[in-house]
Formats: C-alpha cells, sequence, structure tokens
C-alpha cells in the first residue's frame, strides 16, 4: 500500500471557497486538489493501492483531514475543480468529534478531526518517507515499497516542528531530485520510480 500524506498549512477545513476562485479563497485547496489527481489518478483509472490524506491546518477551522482511499473511491475525476468539489461536499457534512477518527464522507472518501495526530496511528505499519530536495536521492534508496508513507508539504513546505517530529518517529528524507518541485510534481516522481521497481504493480485491478 502507498500513502501519500499532503500538508496543506493554510488550507481552511471549510467548504467555505469559491470553486471559481480556488486558491485565494481557500488557503490554496487547489494544491490538494492537484495532489489528489497526482496520488491516485492514472489515465482512465484510480490507483487502487493508494491512500491520499489531505492534512488542512488553515485556521480559522479547527483542522480537519480528508483521507481518500484509492481502492473505494468512485467517480473521482482528474480535473482541479471537480476534484475540489469532491473537498468541499467532504467538508460541509457535520464535524465528527475527534474521538470518532474517519467518517465516511462518501465511499472512500472520509473526514476526520485533527490533523497529522489523526493520521499517523494509519500509517504504522509503513515505512514512513519524509519528501524533501535535501533527502536521499530517490533513485539509490532502499524502499519498502509494499507498506510506505511519504509524507509532503505544500507551497509553503512543512509547518514548524513537523520535520523534527516526523525524523524522531524514523522517517527517512527522501529526495526526488535537487530542485523543489510543486507537491503534486514530487508525488508523480515517487509513483513513477515505485511503478518502475514493480511493474506488476501497475497491471489494471
Ligand atoms: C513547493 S515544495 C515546498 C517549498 C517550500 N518553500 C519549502 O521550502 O519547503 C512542496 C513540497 O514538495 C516536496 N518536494 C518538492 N520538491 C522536492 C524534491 N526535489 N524532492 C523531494 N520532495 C520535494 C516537499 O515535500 C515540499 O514540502
Amino acid at each position: 500500500m502507498r500513502r501519500f500524506v499532503i500538508v496543506g498549512q493554510k488550507v481552511r477545513a471549510s467548504p467555505d471557497f469559491l470553486l471559481a476562485d480556488i486558491p485565494s479563497t481557500s488557503g490554496r485547496m487547489d494544491v490538494l486538489a492537484r495532489s489528489v489527481r497526482a496520488a491516485l489518478l492514472v489515465s482512465h483509472a484510480v490507483r487502487r493501492d493508494t491512500f491520499a490524506y489531505l492534512v488542512m491546518l488553515g485556521l480559522p477551522e479547527r483542522p480537519r483531514t480528508v483521507r481518500i482511499d484509492g481502492s473505494a473511491s468512485r467517480y473521482l475525476r482528474p480535473d482541479e475543480r471537480s476534484l475540489a468539489t469532491t473537498l468541499q461536499k467532504a467538508l460541509a457534512l457535520p464535524v465528527p468529534p475527534e474521538s470518532a477518527g474517519f467518517c465516511d464522507a462518501r465511499r472512500g472518501v472520509a473526514v476526520a478531526e485533527g490533523g497529522i495526530d489523526c493520521v499517523l496511528p494509519e500509517l504504522a505499519a509503513s515505512a514512513l518517507y519524509l519528501l524533501e530536495p535535501s533527502g536521499t536521492d530517490i533513485r539509490s534508496a532502499k524502499l519498502q515499497a509494499d507498506e510506505a508513507s511519504f509524507i509532503l508539504g505544500d507551497h509553503l513546505g512543512l509547518p514548524p516542528g513537523l520535520r523534527e517530529r516526523l525524523l524522531g518517529l524514523g522517517a527517512t528524507p527522501l529526495s526526488v531530485g535537487p530542485r523543489a518541485l510543486h507537491t503534486e510534481d514530487a508525488i508523480a516522481l515517487v509513483h513513477n520510480e515505485l511503478d518502475r521497481r514493480d511493474p506488476t504493480s501497475c497491471t489494471p485491478a
């Protein structure tokens, strides 16, 4: 299983944004929407072996996290507006209590009250990889590809303290190249490397 965790530092955990102007009304939900496409969608198909976690830390609402399960999701379309609509609908549902964990919003899409702390238990069986340009080159890295979790920042990177916390949990810094890329491009390169190493993972379900 591949898991991608994308931390949106300013993304408001609220459905109260304009689909006609996603970047400036949502705290950059557009970055998360494009990351969903890169993490879960390939040409005319969904990656059934992948989860995407979208951590929304923006004020004024409390943090919430949307989880999309590629094995269960239906009707995910690749355009940014459609993916943002999926996120908007999930965020419009009543806020679950923090103790409830992830609650289904629709098939394959679940929402939890809370930030990275509600994601970490789901990564417990995974090797953790922290994506950053100065990390170990993914081309030469030994990866535990069958159960791997990749944590990425948004256009602002990771919030203060999270990098250190993940390193403390044993995360390996991993690079997809020397240049700082957009989050969704880094995700695509991780998938590409894993696909090349295990072409059987590319067999349509
Ligand atoms: C646009 S970059 C963040 C740039 C931000 N100004 C910073 O200094 O962290 C978005 C995210 O994509 C990932 N990323 C970007 N380029 C990468 C690279 N070359 N290797 C690994 N991860 C990368 C990182 O997780 C990063 O937080």
